[in-house]
């Protein structure tokens, strides 16, 4: 049985989100799909920083912030864009999008148990970063072409709006706890 990592890293998150505050999504309401998509790139530009962190401290802190990043994208996701953007021929993707979603959500959580001295985390965390940029490019291909088409300015940016409430309900401090608990069952679209 893996036991959980010990080292606390967390004066060096404070120290990092103080200066660029890189784990909060914004806090301006602005065009749900446009938030996503800054998201996304966020995402992958912490993928290149895991992969260019040296030692495994530096390359810890890039995944915690990672896994806080994906903890806010995917609580927005899942808990207002999905279920908005709900209609029939949306659906069957959606239940395929959140069924990744847990996928992932399980690979992260193996990821933090096992930290980056385990000879499986760089292979893990590869295989995380393919499912996730598969994932991304689905979502902006089809997914988010099909959403600006069914709604207006207004409507994206009430969603956005909306989205940033709930992700104020996050855990300020370990943002990733939150995910850690919903590795069960996919989220439900309603
Ligand atoms: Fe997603
Ligand atoms: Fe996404």
């Amino acid at each position: 049985m893996p036991t959980r990592r010990k080292t606390d890293h967390r004066e060096i998150h404070r120290r990092r989100r103080s200066g660029d505050g890189h784990a909060r999504p914004a806090e301006q309401p602005s065009d749900a799909i446009q938030m996503l998509q800054d998201q996304h790139r966020e995402i992958e530009r912490l993928f290149d920083e895991i992969e260019t962190a040296r030692g495994e401290i530096a390359r810890q802190v890039a995944f915690d912030e990672l896994a806080d990043a994906l903890t806010y994208h995917t609580t927005m996701e899942e808990g207002v864009f999905y279920p908005t953007v709900n209609v029939d021929d949306t659906h069957p993707w959606l239940l395929h999008a959140v069924e990744e979603h847990l996928s992932a959500k399980r690979l992260i959580a193996d990821l933090l148990e096992l930290g980056p001295d385990d000879e499986s985390w760089q292979a893990k965390v590869e295989v995380l970063r393919e499912q996730i940029m598969m994932h991304v490019r689905e979502e902006e291909e089809l997914l988010f072409p099909r959403v600006r088409d069914m709604m207006d300015e207004d409507q994206l940016e009430a969603m956005a709006a909306e989205m940033i409430a709930v992700a104020a309900d996050v855990p300020v401090e370990t943002p990733r706890a939150q995910l850690l608990e919903e590795c069960e069952i996919a989220a439900h679209l309603s």
